[in-house]
């Protein structure tokens, strides 16, 4: 990449500063890269007048903008009520219908405009095009299909689906009735699922018979069985598990369909054809879908997203973050078992009516040129996906993109640090140097965008997600409470000082952890009714520049962030610690240079109990039923004793340094400190002989590693 795209000279900012507190960072400010002349030219925010619309003195009517992107069935009286904090409710006594404001208002004008394509992994295999109309048909007979089975609003649903069109055709059926659907990303294991029915209390578990990953057709009724069973245990039946087939007609899975209980939803169909069945109008504060995401305790949380906010946040944010008009051709390449793809493959792009692809399979299945091929062939213009599949491909066909004739004007990074150097393999070689690139940081709870800069409005820099999103007004605080300036290189923790339209409404069952996780830590009166004294603290560590531009430094709770997704160490180590041989375990996160993170577990055995029991293996196996293959450890590592505090609390940042040849530091509290020369030793002497002694890490992460673990 020639130096005179980077557009400003980099400078130069430093600190020194370092404290208990507050970690100090410092690195190469990196230059920018201004948005494109053509990109300006046809953005939907492109007169800065919009930044004023948002600022602090129009909130919180500001986000009536937003709201007015949907269809209404009745207009709220009240934008924001704050009378019950931190339980904010948006658009009070408006009602609408999700399905409806995704299709049925869109036949009008883009009947046959398609809404969805998807892309089978199979690269032999013909993409299924599904208009509007065809979208509006498909929902309509699958919410018959449910509605017969007694399915009401309100009650909730478990799906565990992969990348197929059935899986946003089932969000969509749920939402037309008012059911609160659940999916659960199908690459976690049946036990995963089972946990989260259960949690949900969900009677109905909707999944499919098979699908395609890495060129294999993987059987996934199986996790169904295993699923219905773990939720058993918790003291909730499954009365049906509905079976999409990835081949209507035609069973893929081995294990037998249990009578009774199991149907095919091919067959169900048949009796339903050209069934229609009424949009529920839906109060706003309905909620609309449960999202599970991992916390510092063992018990995933689900996250409550409601109907009216959450799908005017996705909306406006995806038209102006974005920047989809009705004719582009969009393509998330993330999965909708994420809160990405519930946000930024259905619900904002057809709500703006605009075409949406769905991609199968894996990013580089059969080569690394595949998505660059998808790409040219359907004309998609904004392209969306995250660090690690950028990291990905970057490494197995650098020179891929270069040899396909597509254009994007837009790229969106999602879901991770992206570090400076990905990021111009990204801008110039993925981009080609025509398109703008968002860097959008948000998390499950926020439901949609919160840091990330308009593109038209403002400058590209990489590793920074850019100023806060519009509505927003973040602060870093430090432990106390107190600001931590722009420019003065420090970090802290990132927070919100405001309510948003797209902020989750609770965590299931669990409001009291609702408040203490995200908001007790910077609240100070928990009787205060004024919204201002209610900071959302988003367990990120950050620091903003001088430009008011943020970077987000990752987790500072117990959160590991594998490839993009949140993995819980309690969630990691209770799976150990099920296997009869250990007696301690800790979950550590390593650098990697694909994922960004990857998990290291350390385990002590129980006394009179040996290494080679084939203690590692039932560790692997343990962490695969109860989480997924995604959460496999890099390695594990059974150490004779763990480094601990005369309170016998694991330090987990000792062993988090150990494993990435980090400073180890202060050990002068620990209880048992000759222990830790003794890991060092085992550990990184075994690390040199595989191979995996990790390059030399940055501030941010050195500063990430030191912090990792409350103790
Ligand atoms: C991290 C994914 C840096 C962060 C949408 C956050 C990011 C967690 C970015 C949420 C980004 C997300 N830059 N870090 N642009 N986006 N993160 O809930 O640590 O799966 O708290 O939501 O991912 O992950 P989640």
């Amino acid at each position: 990449m020639s130096e005179d795209v980077q557009g400003q000279a980099a400078e130069e900012s430093e600190s020194s500063e370092s404290s208990e507190a507050t970690i100090a960072v410092h690195w190469r400010e990196e230059g920018y890269y201004p948005p494109p002349p053509k990109f300006i030219g046809q953005a939907n925010a492109s007169d800065p007048a919009i930044l004023d619309r948002f600022a602090e003195a129009n909130f919180p009517e500001c986000f009536r903008e937003y709201a007015d992107l949907l269809h209404w069935d009745e207009y709220w009286h009240t934008t924001l009520d704050t009378s019950n904090p931190p339980f904010w409710k948006w658009f009070v006594g408006g009602k609408l219908n999700a399905s409806y404001n995704c299709v049925d208002r869109h036949l009008a004008r883009d009947r046959n405009k398609a809404a969805l394509i998807w892309v089978p992994e199979p690269e032999d295999a013909g993409d299924t095009v599904i208009t509007y109309q065809e979208l509006y048909r498909r929902v309509n007979e699958f919410a018959a299909v449910l509605q017969d089975l007694g399915v009401q609003a309100g009650d909730r649903v478990t799906l565990h689906m992969p990348m197929v069109p059935e899986l946003a055709v089932t969000m969509l059926a749920c939402a037309r009735l008012g059911v609160v659907h659940s999916q659960v990303f199908a690459g976690f294991s049946g036990g995963a699922c089972g946990h989260r029915i259960a949690d949900s209390d969900s009677t109905i578990l909707i999944t499919m018979d098979a699908y395609y990953r890495s060129g294999d057709l993987l059987d996934h009724k199986v996790k169904a069985d295993e699923a219905v069973e773990a939720a058993r245990k918790e003291g909730t039946e499954v009365e049906k598990v509905l079976v999409w087939r990835r081949f209507p007609g035609q069973y893929s899975a081995k294990t037998p369909m249990v009578e009774g209980r199991d149907v095919f939803v091919d067959e169900l169909l048949a009796d339903h054809r050209g069934a229609v069945v009424e949009p529920v109008s839906m109060p706003a504060e309905a909620p609309l879908f449960l999202m599970y995401t991992s916390g510092t305790t063992g018990r995933p949380k689900g996250c409550q997203h409601s109907t009216g906010g959450y799908l005017s946040y996705v909306a406006g944010t995806s038209k102006f973050y974005q920047d989809i008009h009705p004719e582009d051709t969009y393509w998330c390449m993330a999965d909708i078992g994420w809160i990405t793809g519930h946000s930024y493959i259905v619900y904002g792009p057809l709500s703006l009516g605009t075409t949406s692809v769905i991609y199968e399979g894996t990013p580089n299945y059969p080569d690394a040129g595949r998505p660059w091929r998808i790409a040219e062939r359907l004309g998609v213009n904004i392209f969306h996906t995250s660090p690690t599949a950028i990291r990905m491909l970057r490494k197995v066909g650098p020179d891929e993109p270069a040899k396909y004739d597509y254009h994007f004007k837009h790229m969106t990074t999602v879901g991770e640090p992206i570090e400076p150097e990905v990021y111009r393999w990204y801008y110039s070689t993925v981009g080609k140097g025509e398109a703008v690139i968002v860097d959008t940081w948000w998390q499950t709870e926020t439901g949609g965008f919160i840091g990330t800069g308009l593109p038209a409005l403002f400058p590209m820099k990489p590793g920074s997600c850019g100023p806060a999103a519009l509505g927003i007004y973040l602060d870093i605080l430090d432990e106390n409470g107190d600001p931590i300036p722009k420019g003065s290189g420090k970090a802290g923790n990132i927070t919100v000082r405001n309510p948003w339209p797209g902020i989750f409404q609770t965590i299931w069952g669990q409001p009291d952890r609702f408040v203490s996780t995200y908001f007790a830590k910077y609240n100070k009166d928990p009787d205060s009714k004024d919204w201002h004294d209610w900071p959302y603290f988003a367990g990120d560590g950050a620091v903003q520049a001088e430009d008011g531009y943020f970077r987000i430094l990752g987790r500072v709770d117990d959160v590991i962030n594998v490839a993009g997704h949140r993995l819980g160490t309690k969630e990691l180590e209770s799976s150990a610690l099920a296997v009869e041989e250990v007696a301690e375990a800790a979950a550590v996160p390593v650098i990697d240079d694909v994922r960004g993170r990857a998990v290291e577990m350390y385990i002590s055995l129980k006394p009179g109990y040996s290494a080679d029991s084939g203690v590692e293996a039932k560790v692997k196996a343990a962490i695969e039923t109860d989480i997924g293959k995604i959460a496999r450890p890099k390695n594990i590592w059974i150490v004779p004793d763990m480094p601990k505090t005369r309170s016998g609390k694991i330090m987990r940042r000792v062993i988090a340094a150990t494993s990435n040849f980090a400073d180890i530091g202060d050990i002068t509290t620990l209880a048992n400190p000759e222990v830790v020369e003794q890991i060092r030793h085992q550990v990184q002497n075994a690390k040199h002989a595989k191979g995996e002694v990790p390059r030399e890490l940055t501030e941010a992460e050195e500063a990430e590693i030191k912090a990792f673990g409350s103790e």
